[in-house]
């Protein structure tokens, strides 16, 4: 594989598995040196194992992100393990009946502010600490900005490019919204929000900040509920709404984290790129139509969605 993160140092939020996990070691397999931060410790040291028994180089640290004692200490750790910080992804995310917890009326308190403290606080923090660290780094090599200033493309000083990568893991549904789970579709469409404004305040400082709006990927957790709750038309139901025919690969999200992290994105800041195989592009009442016969055909579709959102599905 192209080394295009070779003499960077990447922290990865949720990295021990799924979308996290197949990120860790696509920017191991690059070069970047990573530390995975996860509550779960027996699997982030697995995906470790994978990563260096295939020659990368990699860490774990135990903690949850939402928590600032652990967004302090996963940026400590990474300088103090690499002597630097390049490369943020904010991805970490507890996927379970809780976390989804309904919409307004069915809500608990507290349930909101746990998962808004994850799918918001967390980013926060995570750019509160790694911020600095990334500035303190500086660039990992030579950058453009020579080149830049070679061909008059800019007259000032030479912008300070390469510096930092952030990269924040929203949704499709950050961009479109769902019944029934409220905290979730705030908090995602929080992450493009936030990722704009950060854009704009460390782009001066050469950092980069952009967020990915993964489709429906069958990362491990996926693929065994698929298994234990789906079946073969449900899962077909779900393939045939996405333009490209099917649902989306761990190394879909896996290598859109990698080219932005790369120098090649430095001119791409700001964006949510939508890594969904055209599902969020589709007007929703054409699409319904087009389901119509399938689902007649098959009326004893099911897939592991039945029970999210229970209470405010439509009638
Ligand atoms: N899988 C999908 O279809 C999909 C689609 C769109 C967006 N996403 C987003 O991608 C991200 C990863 O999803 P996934 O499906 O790979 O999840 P996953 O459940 O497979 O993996 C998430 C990892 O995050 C860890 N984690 C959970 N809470 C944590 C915390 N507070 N602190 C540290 N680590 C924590 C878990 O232990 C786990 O290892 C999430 O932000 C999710 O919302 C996933």
């Amino acid at each position: 594989m192209i080394q295009r993160l070779k003499g960077k140092a990447a922290i990865i939020t949720g990295g021990a598995q799924g979308i996290g996990g197949a990120t860790a070691r696509r920017l191991a397999a690059e070069g970047a040196q990573v530390l995975i931060v996860d509550t779960d410790a027996e699997l982030a040291l697995a995906n470790v194992k994978c990563i260096t028994d295939a020659g990368g180089s990699a860490a774990h640290m135990t903690g949850d992100v939402s928590k600032e004692e652990t967004a302090e200490g996963m940026v400590s750790e990474a300088m103090s393990r690499f002597g630097r910080l390049d490369i943020l992804v904010q991805n970490a995310f507890g996927l379970s009946s809780d976390t989804f917890g309904g919409g307004a009326v069915e809500m608990q308190l507290q349930t909101w502010r746990e998962v808004m403290d994850l799918l918001t606080g967390a980013l926060f923090l995570g750019a509160k600490y790694g911020v600095p660290a990334m500035e303190a780094s500086g660039p990992s090599e030579e950058f453009d900005a020579e080149v830049l200033a070679e061909h008059g493309l800019h007259r000032g000083d030479p912008p300070p490019a390469g510096v930092g990568r952030i990269i924040n893991m929203s949704s499709v549904h950050g961009l479109l919204q769902a019944a029934g789970i409220l905290a979730y579709e705030a908090g995602k469409s929080a992450a493009i929000g936030m990722t704009r404004q950060m854009a704009i305040d460390y782009g001066p400082k050469g950092i980069t900040v952009n967020a990915i709006a993964p489709g429906h990927i069958l990362t491990e957790k996926i693929q065994k509920m698929w298994e234990e709750e789906g079946n073969e038309e449900g899962y077909r139901l779900f393939e045939i709404q996405y333009p490209v025919r099917r649902l989306g690969r761990l190394a879909d999200i896996a290598s859109a984290v990698a080219f932005l992290s790369t120098d090649e994105a430095s001119f791409i800041t700001g964006v949510c790129l939508p890594v969904d195989g055209g599902l969020s592009i589709q007007l929703q009442e054409n699409i319904v139509m087009e389901m119509k016969d399938y689902i007649q055909q098959n009326p004893g579709i099911k897939s592991h969605f039945d029970s999210w959102g229970e209470g405010s599905q439509r009638k």
